[in-house]
Order: C-alpha cells, then sequence, then structure tokens
C-alpha cells in the first residue's frame, strides 16, 4: 500500500492516526534539531515533521536527504500544528515522520513548481508535465473536467446522444485550411481531419438520431491567438424536428447549468438577444461584451461640414465616451492614438475632445471646431462635464472595427470589464453571405449548410448580400463561445446555395454529392450548435487565453514545444507515400 490518505485529506479529525502519505517534495526546511517537508499530490499539500531525539536518526537523515520533487513515501503520525495555517486545507496538522521510503528521486527541475513561479511560457511549455503539477494549472484542468461532465449529464437528461464520427475524412474547400493526411492505401490521395462533424451530424438526423452530441476535436489550419489552437474542442449538438427558438432553449438551458454546477453562479433572467445588424452598429462587432456601455454614436450629422476633410471625406464618423476621463493626461491620449495606428487596427489617428468641468471643450481638431460645435458632438454623444469623447472616422467596416478594438482596450484600462461577471448575448440573424473583395465571390458566413430565412429566400437571385440567415452565435464577455443554424434540408436549396457560392455543379456533387443524395432519402428539418470548449471553459474561469485550460496545448507557431512537432519525416516514410518534399525557398 502506497498511502493510506492523499495529501489533500488529513484534518484534526485525524489527529492520533498512523498514516502514510505519498507525493512530491514541494520544500525541505532544515533548521538543524528540527526538519519539514512539504508533501504535495493532486490533493493538497501535508507538512510533514520531524525532530532530532523524537524519531530514529534514519528518518531525519532520510528527510534531509530528499530535493525538490523527489518522489517519496512517508509514514508517520497526525499531530496538532504547532502554528496552525488556516489557509491550507490540512493547516490544523502536521505528519510527524517515523518511516521515509524514497520512490524516486528527480533532476532539479527547471522552474519553481508553485502557484508562483520562475518559468517563463516557453520554458513550461516544454516541460508542460511539470507545469501540470502547479496547483493553478490543476485547477482549471479540473475546472474543464467539470464542465464536460456537466455537459454529458445535462445532454443526457435531455435525450441526446454521443455518437462518435470519423476523423479521417475528406477536405473540402469551405472555411479555414484543412489539415491532411496522407494515405499509403491510396497513393497521391489526401484525407482532411475535420474542422467540424458537421456534415456526419446532418446524416445522423437523415438516420434518425433526432439528438446528438459529442465532445469532439477538430482541426483548423488558421493563423493562431490567445482564444484559438490548431487542435481544439467542441461541444458539437445537433437536433431533428427544431425551429431557432428551440435550439437556443435548449442550449440556453445547458449554459445556465454549466454556470450553476461548475461555477455556482444562477443565471435568473433569459440571456439577451441582439441581432447581427444592431451588434455591428451598436458595437462594431459580432460577438459585444455587453458588461459595459461606451456605445458608438453615430456624428456624421454633426462632424462633417466644417472643412475638415478627415471628417468630410470618411464614409462614417463615429465617436464613444469614456465616463469621467477629461483628465486624461497628454501621455495617456497619445498611448490611445498609437494603440489605434497600429498595424493590426490601422486607424490613421484619433481625435478626441474633453469636456471639461468648466463647461468649455478641448478637442485635438480645436482648428475645424469651436466650442458651440463641440457642445453638439456633446450632446450627440450624452456627454456630461468631466467626459472624454473619442471619435474614429473611414469607411464603414474599417472605422466599426476599429472603434471595437479601442473600446475593448478602453474597458480593460478603466476596469470596466470586470472579472467575476458574466454577460451572455445571443446574436441572431447573421447574414447568410459575406463578400470577399480579394476574389470576387460570396462565402458562407456561417457554412455553406446554413438555411436562410424563408421570408429572405426571395432575395438570393438579386440581392444575395441582403439574405439573412437562420443563424446565431452566443458571445458572452467579448468570446464567441458557441455558434449554429438552422440547416437547409433540401436538396434543391442546397444546389442553389452551392451555385451562389461559386460551385459548379460538378465540384458540389464531387464534394458534398453524399450530403445531396442522402437529402433525397427523407432529411427532417433540423439544425444545431458547437460549443467551443476551450473558450467556454478559460470564459467560465476568468481567462482570456485558452491554452492554460488545455493540458498539452501549441504555441502560437502551432509547434507543441514538449515533442517537438511538427517534425520532418524519415525518407523511407515518404517515400511509402509517393511524396516528394519541395526545398523551402
Ligand atoms: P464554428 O466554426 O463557429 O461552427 O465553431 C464553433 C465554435 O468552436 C470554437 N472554435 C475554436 N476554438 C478554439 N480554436 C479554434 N481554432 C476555434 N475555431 C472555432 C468557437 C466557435 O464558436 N459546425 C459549426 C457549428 C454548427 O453549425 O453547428 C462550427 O464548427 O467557440
Amino acid at each position: 500500500m502506497y498511502r493510506s490518505h492523499t495529501c489533500g485529506e488529513l484534518s484534526e479529525k485525524n489527529i492520533g492516526n498512523n498514516v502514510t502519505l505519498s507525493g512530491w517534495v514541494q520544500t525541505v526546511r532544515d533548521k538543524g534539531n528540527l526538519i519539514w517537508v512539504d508533501l504535495r499530490d493532486r490533493y493538497g499539500v501535508t507538512q510533514i515533521v520531524a525532530e532530532n531525539g523524537r524519531v530514529a536518526d534514519e528518518v531525519i537523515n532520510g528527510l534531509k536527504s530528499l530535493g525538490r520533487e523527489f518522489v517519496v513515501q512517508i509514514s508517520g503520525k497526525v499531530i496538532a500544528r504547532h502554528s496552525p495555517n488556516p489557509n491550507l486545507k490540512t493547516g490544523a496538522i502536521e505528519v510527524e515522520a517515523t518511516a521515509v521510503n524514497l520512490l524516486n528521486a528527480s533532476v532539479v527541475p527547471p522552474f519553481t513548481i508553485e502557484d508562483e513561479t520562475d518559468g517563463g511560457e516557453e520554458l513550461r511549455m516544454k516541460y508542460r508535465y511539470l507545469d501540470l503539477r502547479r496547483n493553478p494549472v490543476q485547477e482549471k484542468l479540473k475546472l474543464r473536467n467539470k464542465v464536460a461532465l456537466e455537459t454529458r449529464k445535462y445532454l443526457d437528461s435531455c435525450d441526446f446522444m454521443d455518437v462518435e464520427t470519423p476523423v479521417l475524412i475528406k477536405s473540402t474547400p469551405e472555411g479555414a485550411r484543412d489539415f491532411v493526411v496522407p494515405s499509403r492505401m491510396n497513393p497521391g490521395q489526401f484525407y482532411a481531419l475535420p474542422q467540424s462533424p458537421q456534415t456526419f451530424k446532418q446524416l445522423l438526423m437523415v438516420s434518425g438520431f433526432d439528438r446528438y452530441y459529442q465532445i469532439v476535436k477538430c482541426f483548423r489550419d488558421e493563423d493562431l491567438r490567445a482564444d484559438r489552437q490548431p487542435e481544439f474542442t467542441q461541444i458539437d449538438c445537433e437536433m431533428a424536428f427544431v425551429e431557432q427558438e428551440d435550439v437556443l432553449k435548449t442550449f440556453e438551458g445547458l449554459i445556465k447549468h454549466l454556470f450553476k454546477t461548475c461555477r455556482g453562479i444562477e443565471f435568473k433572467e433569459g440571456f439577451a438577444r441582439m441581432t447581427f445588424a444592431e451588434a455591428i452598429k451598436r458595437y462594431g462587432s459580432d460577438k459585444p461584451d455587453i458588461r459595459f456601455g461606451m456605445e458608438f454614436v453615430e456624428l456624421n450629422e454633426v462632424a462633417k461640414g466644417k472643412n475638415f476633410a478627415v471628417f468630410d471625406d470618411a464614409e462614417l464618423v463615429i465617436g464613444i465616451v469614456a465616463k469621467g476621463c477629461s483628465e486624461f493626461t497628454r501621455k495617456q491620449l497619445d498611448e490611445l492614438t498609437e494603440f489605434v495606428k497600429r498595424p493590426q487596427i490601422g486607424a490613421k489617428g484619433l481625435i478626441y475632445c474633453k469636456c471639461n468641468t468648466d463647461g468649455t471643450f478641448k478637442s485635438s481638431v480645436d482648428k475645424f471646431f469651436d466650442n458651440d460645435a463641440l457642445s453638439l458632438w456633446a450632446k450627440k454623444c450624452h456627454a456630461v462635464a468631466g467626459d472624454l469623447i473619442f471619435v474614429l472616422s473611414g469607411t464603414e467596416s474599417k472605422v466599426r472595427s476599429q472603434m471595437n478594438e479601442l473600446r475593448l482596450h478602453l474597458g480593460n484600462l478603466l476596469g470596466l470589464r470586470k472579472a467575476g461577471e458574466f454577460k451572455p448575448l445571443w446574436v441572431l440573424d447573421f447574414p447568410l453571405l459575406e463578400f470577399d473583395e480579394e476574389n470576387k465571390r460570396w462565402h458562407a458566413m456561417h457554412h455553406p449548410f446554413t438555411s436562410p430565412k424563408p421570408e429572405d429566400i426571395h432575395l438570393l437571385e438579386t440581392e444575395p448580400g441582403k439574405v439573412r440567415a437562420n443563424a446565431y452565435d452566443l458571445a458572452m464577455n467579448g468570446v464567441e463561445l458557441g455558434g449554429g443554424s438552422i440547416r437547409i434540408h433540401d436538396k434543391k436549396l442546397q444546389a442553389k446555395m452551392f451555385e451562389l457560392l461559386g460551385f459548379t455543379k460538378e465540384d458540389a456533387e464531387a464534394q458534398f454529392g453524399f450530403l445531396m443524395n442522402a437529402f433525397e432519402f427523407g432529411a427532417p428539418p433540423h439544425g444545431g450548435l458547437a460549443f467551443g470548449l476551450d473558450r467556454l471553459v478559460a470564459t467560465m474561469g476568468g481567462s482570456d487565453s485558452i491554452r492554460d485550460y488545455i493540458a498539452f496545448p501549441k504555441n502560437n507557431s502551432g509547434r507543441d514545444m514538449m515533442i517537438d512537432s511538427p517534425s520532418v519525416l524519415y525518407k523511407e516514410q515518404l517515400d511509402e507515400l509517393f511524396i516528394q518534399t519541395k526545398p523551402i525557398n
């Protein structure tokens, strides 16, 4: 028997018991006469103590020989601690050692394995198995485990069935780039790893499964960010005989259940809803953080016609108000200007107007706008004395997304994006299509299987850009947690959709023939949604980065630093696959 208890288990109730613990040595404090060891496992830390004269020399010597991260088995007697530590689960007791058994030694770890570590991110990624010993990281994975478990419980209680779908599938040109896998048995041919099980879950509806779910790995070869990994996990769901409202209700229920059971947070009200058009107009984003206001105010009416070319030539002038910030210093304003001028944001500059407490105004464009003109800005923005107005101008789409970035940045600076506050928002009525200016063609905004709103179908030929989809996203705190749609279940409409997306009949048949054929065999009306599990858990845990919530994540270049992957193949492997690599220029 390696242990009678875990390192997080013993309390005053156990005083007087003889116990055996096994774990990792966190610290050894040697005061000559007295020696303490903190012993750690997944469940907690227990203090081991030994005093010269009270315990055998071999025990003292055994403890003295331990180093950080040694694996050790210690037996002893539970005693009351001399100075109890109320911050520790086991803080009321310590174990007076009677035997020490070294199970395995450790070399000195490359960083300290404590809540606050001295290891940089790259180093911790390389030794991820050591980083995973740290309490804060373990807590994150425990939350993930709980969320996955509660997801299964909830969906099972709603009659959803877990069905696995294949991982070696077929490459399709929609969406992100595919990761591909060569087929040895079919030389020159490749499988693709699924970006999502989208078509399979639709086929399961045709098969009559009615309610499907899967907690499933998805793979996308796209540029990475804090909330994107090349392989990530979806809670993927599909339902037959449903309308949008049924889907929203079911999954609002799931999110409420998860917050209640995993975070002890109850959403009493129904989730807020907003159309895509409104979200873009008010926040410049299809996943607005509605924990704070700072909504966009369109200023064309009061900003144009004063010979200020930047505004006069712009399609749109928008302002936002930073409440109580009129005392911002030159340096703060310069920093914000630099922020919006960063290449990722791309604004040419930032205009401000201070609403001074004495009722006057001070702007960066005083040459063109006098006090009266600026008071009109303030009126339009509902800004009052002490407030600061920021203004950006440009083309509609650019200026809205630039202002969105500035709004979120100010929200962070001013502490308006409060940790511990969660504001879910359904974003509805996404456009069906978006125009790709570069390639002069339409793309499906969600995916090509999304159904247009029946009342907009007549616009498909004439004004495709105006067609709204039966598509929805759930946003929370500025993060897109999930999205889905009611699907097309009619072969003709699906064929029309592929045509609009620029597929020839032959291409559509070659790529998606299996699905369109299935639609001829009695496909029920169906719809569904997928949540990003990594994003959901990170958001629930109050973090922007999903990496910490994944046991073995990849870095921003898509590399696994621990196993050093991707890597080159041996020539024999390539030969067997009939693959020749090109030199990299
Ligand atoms: P979508 O592409 O919107 O929909 O993906 C669903 C959710 O998955 C998460 N997600 C990601 N998380 C981490 N890293 C990534 N690279 C990544 N990409 C997406 C997001 C997103 O909201 N088949 C459809 C769903 C449906 O229509 O039912 C789909 O995959 O949280």
